[in-house]
């Protein structure tokens, strides 16, 4: 392999992971027999398979595939069958400890709904106009990391289970930094959501954004939302928003409200960034904002696309193609457009296609339109 091989580390983990990953690891292959793509794949396991064969979630020979990787591509983990996993190998393999171990602290959801799903999306064509937005979730700490936590017994033999919702001021910067810049590169416009009528970590949250927006982005709109007027905002007129920033938990939770703004959890991608090194390379971790869906999971009817479009946000943050991104969405279009429909995304009346199907088709769109 040259010098100038791109190594990613594909994850497809457990319930539909492994399905939907299975559909972007295709398009990956595509982009580098086509388009001369230099990526090396390596495909590593993790989950309830890894741990019946190495007795760890995250073998030995995962990590190094990680380490060495420019980016992975992660499909889902947990569900109800790994029960059989033990709760102290499931934290220590947790994808929240590994995201953590890997500093990724910015999470990129990007929100953009396609017109060929107005008709199966749950909200009306007049409110999904013009939806194209992106949610800069925090995702290195938190209330999901804050100590103390537990689940202690007291005195009376009741029990009292507790979390922590801790933020530096460090914290808030670099992902706000973040969020401005990106903000800066698409329509200038950024806000803030917290709860600062009500929490200590978000009213820090919200002095930390006013000082750095007065000290080196005063050419951004700035605009600060409570949380709960956010949920609301994002199913009411989605298209307001242009680059929003928020912290671990109210990011996990607005985003799969916003996925109902992109027509289905199914259509979203993500890219988690770590810090910069240099030569600017971050640490990338791609992957659909769904979980493993249990509910789904073995019947290959997964909607794969949050799955393939999170491979777009790789070939643009991580393999420097942004042309090939764009052919990639585009072909995404393409194929909806030409009536490729999984369940989640189907009009009513009309039969569904398979994962697999779904998959022919973007590739079918790409050969057209390459
Ligand atoms: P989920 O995202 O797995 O599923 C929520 C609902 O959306 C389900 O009805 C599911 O069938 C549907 N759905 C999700 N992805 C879909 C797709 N690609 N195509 C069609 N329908 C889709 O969330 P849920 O049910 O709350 O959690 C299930 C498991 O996943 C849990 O163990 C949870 O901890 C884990 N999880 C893992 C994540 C990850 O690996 N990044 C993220 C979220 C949850
Ligand atoms: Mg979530």
């Amino acid at each position: 392999s040259g010098t100038n091989m791109m190594r990613v580390a594909v994850i497809g983990g457990e319930g539909i992971g492994p399905e939907v990953t299975a559909q972007a690891s295709r398009v990956l292959a595509w982009f580098s027999e086509r388009r001369r793509l230099p990526v090396e794949v390596a495909e590593a396991e993790f989950g309830l398979e890894a741990y019946r064969r190495t007795g760890k979630v995250i073998p030995p020979e995962t990590r190094a595939a990680i380490e060495g990787a420019d980016a992975i591509l992660f499909g889902a983990t947990g569900g109800p069958e790994t029960a059989e996993v033990p709760p102290e190998a499931r934290r220590e393999g947790s994808l929240l400890k590994l995201r953590r171990s890997l500093d990724l602290y910015a999470n990129l959801r990007p929100i953009v709904t396609d017109p060929a799903l107005y008709d199966s999306a749950p909200l009306k064509e007049r409110v999904l106009n013009g939806v194209d937005f992106v949610i800069v979730r925090e995702l290195s700490s938190g209330i999901y990391f804050g100590e103390p936590r537990g689940i202690e017994s007291r005195p009376d033999g009741s029990r009292r289970g507790f979390n922590t919702n801790s933020y530096t001021s460090e914290e808030i910067r670099r992902v706000a930094r973040f969020a401005f810049e990106l903000a800066r590169s698409r329509r200038g416009r950024l806000c803030s959501v917290d709860k600062a009528n009500v929490m200590e970590a978000s009213v820090l949250w919200r002095e930390e954004v006013i000082a750095l927006h007065a000290d080196e982005f005063p050419d951004i709109k700035l605009s600060h939302m409570y949380v709960d007027n956010a949920a609301m905002q994002i199913v009411r007129a989605p298209s307001q928003f242009d680059v929003m920033v928020t912290d671990n938990i109210f990011g996990d939770i607005l985003s799969d409200c916003a996925a109902m703004a992109a027509g289905s959890l199914g259509m979203l991608p993500s890219a988690s960034l770590g810090p910069a090194d240099a030569q600017g390379r971050r640490t990338a971790l791609y992957e659909p904002v769904h979980g493993s869906a249990p509910d789904i999971a073995g019947r290959g009817i997964a909607n794969p696309l949050g799955s393939i479009l999170s491979v777009a946000m790789m070939l643009r943050l991580t393999l420097g193609r942004p042309d090939d991104a764009i052919l990639l969405e585009r072909a995404v279009g393409d194929a909806l457009a030409h009536g490729a429909r999984t369940a989640d995304i189907a009009e009513p009346g009309r039969a569904p296609v398979s994962t697999a199907a779904m998959g022919d088709a973007v590739l079918a769109s790409l050969d057209r339109l390459a």
